[in-house]
């Protein structure tokens, strides 16, 4: 079980966007979905292009440099090129403070 830490505050990420964190040399997608905060893999696995550079549709990020989508809440992958789900990491609210488990 990893330790969790500070990532950002709650009250920086709206409803419906996104944003990426460093965390131990993790690069971690948050996302706030229905109010509730989901974390991925910043990091796309089909060519390591940068999430957060990507945007969402509905409820999925969509990567930037071939399009492939993944479910924000899951990290699944819904059309290739990538075919390797994004890790998925557990998310604490405490406060304003939204914590990941790295
Ligand atoms: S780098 Fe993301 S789909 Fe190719």
């Amino acid at each position: 079980m990893g330790e969790y830490l500070p990532a950002m505050k709650v009250s920086d990420l709206a409803e419906g966007s996104i944003s990426t964190v460093d965390l131990k040399g993790l690069h971690v997608l948050l996302s706030r979905i229905g109010g509730e905060v989901f974390a991925v893999s910043g990091t796309c696995t089909h060519e390591e292009a940068d999430l957060g550079r990507g945007f969402v549709v509905e409820d999925r990020i969509v990567c930037p440099l071939h399009l492939s989508q993944f479910e924000l809440k899951t990290g699944e992958v819904v059309n290739p090129p990538a075919t390797v789900p994004l890790r998925r990491f557990n998310v604490k609210v405490l406060g304003d403070t939204i914590f990941i488990e790295v």
